[in-house]
C-alpha cells in the first residue's frame, strides 16, 4: 500500500448508482470501453469500513444473496489490473484482510495502479442505503455520479423473474428494490453540487446509445470513443475467472451480443402492475407512464 496516490492527486472517480436490474451491468461494460476508464464489476467496498468487516458480512451472505460471492468482484479487478493470477490475487486479498486494510486504502491503491485511468464503482449495494452513499463523500469528494434510472415495471418484471423466491416470500420485494435505492439517490444527490451528477435513463441508453454516450463523454470531461458503443467486444471483466468464479453483475449479460433497443419498451408488458403510493410519486418525478 505504499506510494499511494491520495485523492486530489488521482483523476475523479465515477460511480454508477442504480437499484438492480436497471440496466448496470451493461452501463458499466460500456464505459469499460473507453482508454481512459477503469470499469470493473461490482466492488461492494462502499458499505464496509474494513477489508475484514467486508470478507465477514459479504462471505457470510456467499451462498445466498443473489446466488453468488460478492466479494470476486474486487478478485476479478485485481487480476486484471496486476496481471497476478487467481492464486496470487487471492493471496494479496487475504493479505489485505489479514492486516484489516481500510476500505479508503483499498480505493487509493486501485486508483494508483490504474492512474491516469479512473476509476468506475459500479456496485449496486452502495445505494442500498444513504450512509454507503455519504461514504463516498468522505473517500474521495472529487467524485462524478452517474444516476441510471428503468421504468419500475421493467424492474420489477426482472426482479419477479430472476427471485421468484424473494418474491413470493414478500410481495412488495421487487417493487422496493426500485424505490428505495432509488429514494437514497435522490436525497443523496440532493446535497452533491449538481454539475459533479447526471441522471440517464436505461430506456434512453439502449435507443440511443450514441448520444447519450456522447452526453457522458461530455459529463465525464473525456473525448468520446467508438468503443464505448460495442460492449461485447474486446476484454471487459465479464467472464470471471474461468474454474473459480463467473463475473459479478447481470447474469443474462452474456446472453445478449449487442445493445438490445427492444428492451427499452419491456415495461409494456406489465402494464396493470398496481405500485404503492411512494412508487408511483417517484415514477411521475421521473416522467414514466404508469399505465
Ligand atoms: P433482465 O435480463 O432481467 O431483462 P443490472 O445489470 O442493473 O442488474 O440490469 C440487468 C438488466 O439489464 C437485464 O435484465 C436486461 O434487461 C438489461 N440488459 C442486459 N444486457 C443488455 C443488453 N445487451 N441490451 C439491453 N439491455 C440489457
Amino acid at each position: 500500500m505504499d506510494n499511494e496516490l491520495q485523492d486530489a492527486e488521482s483523476p475523479p472517480m465515477v460511480f454508477i448508482l442504480s437499484s438492480p436490474r436497471s440496466g448496470s451491468t451493461l452501463l458499466r461494460v460500456m464505459l469499460a470501453g473507453h482508454s481512459k476508464l477503469f470499469s470493473p464489476p461490482e466492488l461492494n467496498l462502499l458499505p464496509f469500513c474494513t477489508m475484514a468487516e467486508r470478507d465477514a458480512q459479504l462471505g457470510a451472505t456467499a451462498n445466498w444473496l443473489m446466488g453468488c460471492d460478492q466479494r470476486v468482484g474486487l478478485n476479478e479487478a485485481v487480476m486484471n489490473i496486476t496481471k497476478m493470477d487467481g492464486e496470487e490475487s487471492d493471496r494479496w486479498l487475504q493479505r489485505c484482510v489479514e492486516q484489516n486494510i481500510r476500505i479508503d486504502a483499498i480505493y487509493r491503491t486501485l486508483r494508483t495502479w490504474i492512474s491516469p485511468s479512473r476509476l468506475v464503482d459500479k456496485s449496486t449495494l452502495n445505494s442500498s442505503c444513504l450512509l454507503f452513499l455519504e461514504r463516498s463523500r468522505v473517500i474521495t469528494p472529487n467524485a462524478q455520479y452517474i444516476h441510471l434510472v428503468r421504468h419500475p415495471y421493467s424492474v420489477v418484471e426482472s426482479l419477479e423473474r430472476s427471485y421468484q423466491e424473494l418474491v413470493e416470500q414478500d410481495g412488495a420485494a421487487a417493487e422496493m428494490l426500485w424505490l428505495v435505492p432509488n429514494q437514497n439517490i435522490l436525497r443523496f444527490l440532493a446535497g452533491i453540487d449538481p454539475r459533479n451528477y447526471q441522471r440517464i435513463y436505461y430506456e434512453d441508453l439502449v435507443r440511443e446509445p450514441k448520444s447519450i454516450m456522447r452526453r457522458v463523454c461530455a459529463f465525464l470531461g473525456l473525448d468520446f470513443e467508438r468503443a464505448l458503443l460495442e460492449p461485447y467486444l474486446g476484454e471487459r471483466m465479464t467472464t470471471g475467472s474461468p474454474g473459480r468464479f463467473e463475473s459479478l453483475g447481470d447474469p443474462n449479460f452474456l446472453n445478449h451480443d449487442s445493445i438490445d433497443s427492444r428492451l427499452s419498451e419491456s415495461w409494456k408488458a406489465k402494464t396493470g402492475t398496481k405500485l404503492g403510493r411512494d412508487a408511483q410519486h417517484l415514477a411521475a418525478e421521473f416522467q414514466y407512464e404508469l399505465p
